[in-house]
């Protein structure tokens, strides 16, 4: 077995061959920083989400969902600190006009503005080598719209840059409905927009992405012990799905960390670019739901029945993109074998983030076959997502699969018209096994799970 990592150029090629992620508006030439997920990447994506739901909402009996508009008031963005700092520095070649990410073109984290332009006068234009910038000037990420039929400042509003904004502001509603006790937890998944000035790397940096957010609202004096339980704990989550060599810690700098950020962490993976961060995990004191009760006039506190305490909570947040993960789930699942004069490529994914279960290969498209090969696949479907095909040979359809990553084929051949009996083959180790029809439900399931 061949892991050697997976190039990006091949990625990405693997990506739109295999039907996983195109790029947006390709018939005109595309967008920059948008993608569309095929018909087996929204399957791969639904189920890497569902993976994070069961984790957060259906195993803590203190974590609920929510799911948001994406427009809110514009208030909420001023609140949140969005409108005034929520911008990245950058720079323009005066010669080719191309504009530039300051930090990335010199390669550093977090340094002011005099030490950035210092830094980014070392540098020619990595696009056509010329030596003249402009000065650095900070950049707003929010992406603008207007809400009504008049396009004025009274009709500015945002998309939203951060799924978490839509859960401090619904707080109290949560907390009232559900009845819930400090910490307690809100889970929400969905699209976030950030107008990037460089969008790159594939899906790593685009300008619309989805996000998975759990914002725990927490009693300030436990906010420090449920920060590490968590970090640890995302951890371990992100090791059931992916390699543990390819996955660190590294913790954000003073100087680093984003305005609202007591404490900050990054899950980083370990991309074919090399580590980067996967998730945020953050200690926003009481920074969201004190600067919401400010800017609304609304009370955001919690009354402590025990200790008769009446205070506002902090909040300990766990942020992971879903195109990120995604992205290295593929990397990670990716895998060259030798058999025989050949190499097979093989998507090694788990079962619960495979995107198609099963393949129903009948040998031939004979009319029996066809018409046994269907009731096979209608015994197996429903509940998953089976595919049934019946071009090529079977040996292109099984390497077919193999790159897809379906970890059972099933082939209905001349004898299963006698024995009622299929052969169903293993993607990992390509072993061959004879079930009888009436068990094959039952067989497909317990293999899956
Ligand atoms: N609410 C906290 C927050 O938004 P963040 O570190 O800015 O924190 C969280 O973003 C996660 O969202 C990142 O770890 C990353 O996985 C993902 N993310 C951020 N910007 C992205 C982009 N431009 N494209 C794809 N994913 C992005």
């Amino acid at each position: 077995m061949n892991k050697s990592k997976i190039t990006m150029e091949q990625l990405v090629s693997y990506a739109k061959r295999r039907g996983f992620v195109f790029q947006a508006s390709e018939i005109y030439g595309g967008v920059a920083g948008m993608y569309d997920f095929g018909p087996y990447g929204v399957e791969l994506k639904n189920n890497i989400k569902k993976l994070w739901w069961q984790e957060m909402v259906y195993i803590n009996d203190n974590i609920s969902g929510i799911d948001s508009a994406i427009i809110q008031s514009p208030k909420v963005w001023e609140a949140s600190g969005h409108v005034e700092r929520f911008s990245d520095p950058m720079v323009d070649c005066k010669s080719c006009k191309k504009r530039f990410r300051a930090d990335k073109l010199a390669n550093v984290d977090s340094v002011d503005i005099p030490e950035l332009t210092k830094l980014v006068n070392k540098f020619d234009c990595p696009n056509c080598g010329g030596h003249d910038w402009t000065d650095i000037r900070q950049f707003n990420l929010l992406m603008k719209t207007f809400l009504g039929p008049l396009e004025d400042d009274n009709a500015v509003a945002y998309l939203r840059g951060e799924t978490c904004q839509g859960i401090y502001t619904n707080f109290d509603n949560v907390r009232e409905t559900t009845r819930a006790k400090l910490p307690f937890g809100v889970a929400q998944i969905g699209k976030a927009f950030r107008n990037e000035i460089t969008p790159g790397d594939f899906l790593f940096r685009q300008r619309e992405f989805e996000q998975a957010e759990m914002q725990m609202f927490v009693d300030p004096e436990s906010a420090d012990k449920i920060f590490s339980q968590w970090k640890e704990r995302r951890m371990k989550w992100h090791e059931t799905i992916l390699d543990k060599g390819n996955l660190r810690f590294r913790e954000h700098g003073e100087n680093e960390r984003a305005h609202y950020a007591k404490d900050a962490w990054d899950i980083e993976y370990n991309f074919p670019f090399g580590f980067k961060e996967m998730e945020g995990i953050h200690n926003r004191g009481d920074w969201d739901l004190s600067r919401h009760s400010k800017f609304s006039g609304k009370e955001l506190e919690y009354f402590d029945e025990e200790s008769k305490k009446r205070f506002t909570p902090w909040v300990i947040e766990t942020s992971v993109g879903m195109d990120r993960l995604f992205l290295a789930v593929l990397a990670d699942s990716y895998t060259e074998e030798q058999v025989g004069e050949e190499t097979r490529v093989v998507m090694k994914f788990k079962p619960s983030l495979a995107p198609v279960k099963v393949a129903v290969l009948p040998l031939s498209k004979k009319p029996e076959l066809s018409k046994l090969s269907r009731e096979v696949f209608e015994i197996i479907s429903g509940d998953i997502n089976v595919e049934y095909d019946e071009t090529q040979s079977i040996g292109k359809r099984y390497r077919r699969q193999d790159e897809i990553g379906t970890p059972l084929c099933v082939t209905v051949d001349f004898d299963s018209l006698e024995d009622n009996a299929v052969t169903v083959r293993d993607r990992d180790t390509m072993k061959q096994e004879r079930i009888k029809i009436a068990e094959l439900k039952s067989y497909v399931q317990s293999k899956l799970n």
